[in-house]
């Protein structure tokens, strides 16, 4: 396996640790046409997007043959929320590149029966030939997609109750600051079924987990610890996000 040192890309600022996220991900698209995404939300996200965007208009990628899976949605929240994953995911990316959104796909958030539907979501990344890149971001609390603290290492897409700290970071999103409580989520062995994972993570709130992620063992009390199981992981970090690792 790969050491931390040998995954890991230090940039000077968030857009160009962003930047560099969004051209390894055109570069995939180049040499895989067809190949299928993981996707993330949050707002350290927003750039490699509109990074991707702008390449597209430069007529430097292309979306055509692309099959994407996001990582979480909402529960409960209609797709034409604002502050859903969907209409995210269409303002920021789908609705400015070519891609077929019949094969863009958020874990069904108005769904009753929960269960039912996460079973559907893991078929569907099987039936898509598995996810050949998942991109990342890591919650202050070291969650990763909505993977709490607590979550097993193996769990598969879920419904999940949201920590009170990742509701106060993601207030931000909501008008009235409202987050919704739970959310249906790929689990960490959903994400781990990648074959290559991209975490990208910017900021001085994120170097503590960036640090915990890299320290000992798998710790169910720091998601984002599980992808050192994982053998093909790159980390994409600005100098602020990685600072608690180069003083440790
Ligand atoms: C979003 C997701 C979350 C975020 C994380 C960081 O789809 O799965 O794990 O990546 O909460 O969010 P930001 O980038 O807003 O700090």
């Amino acid at each position: 396996m790969k050491t931390f040192a040998d995954q890991q890309h230090t940039f000077p600022s968030p857009q160009a640790a962003a930047d560099a996220v969004a051209m390894h991900i055109i570069n995939t698209l180049k040499t895989k046409p067809h190949a299928v995404l993981g996707l993330a939300t949050g707002a350290t996200m927003e750039p490699v997007y509109a990074y991707i965007v702008a390449a597209f208009k430069r007529g430097e990628v292309s979306f055509a043959g692309v099959t994407t899976f996001n990582l979480d949605e909402y529960a409960g929240l209609a797709p034409s929320d604002p502050g859903s994953y969907r209409s995210t995911m269409d303002r920021l990316l789908f609705d400015h590149v070519d891609i077929d959104k019949n094969r863009t796909f958020l874990p069904e958030a108005s769904a009753t029966a929960w269960e039912a539907a996460a079973e559907r979501y893991e078929a569907m990344i099987v039936e898509a030939g598995g996810i050949d890149l998942q991109l990342l971001g890591i919650g202050r609390n070291g969650h990763i997609g909505f993977n709490e603290p607590g979550s097993l290492i193996d769990s598969r897409t879920r419904l999940v109750e949201l920590h009170a700290d990742t509701l106060a970071a993601n207030a931000r999103f909501f008008a009235d600051g409202q987050v919704p409580k739970s959310a249906i989520t790929m689990g960490i062995g959903t994400i781990l079924s990648a074959r290559e994972i991209v975490v990208l993570a910017t900021g001085a709130a994120k170097a503590e987990a960036v640090n915990r992620a890299h320290s000992g063992a798998f710790s169910i009390d720091c998601p984002a610890s599980a992808l050192q199981t994982h053998g093909n992981v790159l980390w994409f970090l600005d100098t602020d996000a990685a600072n608690a690792r180069a003083a440790a």
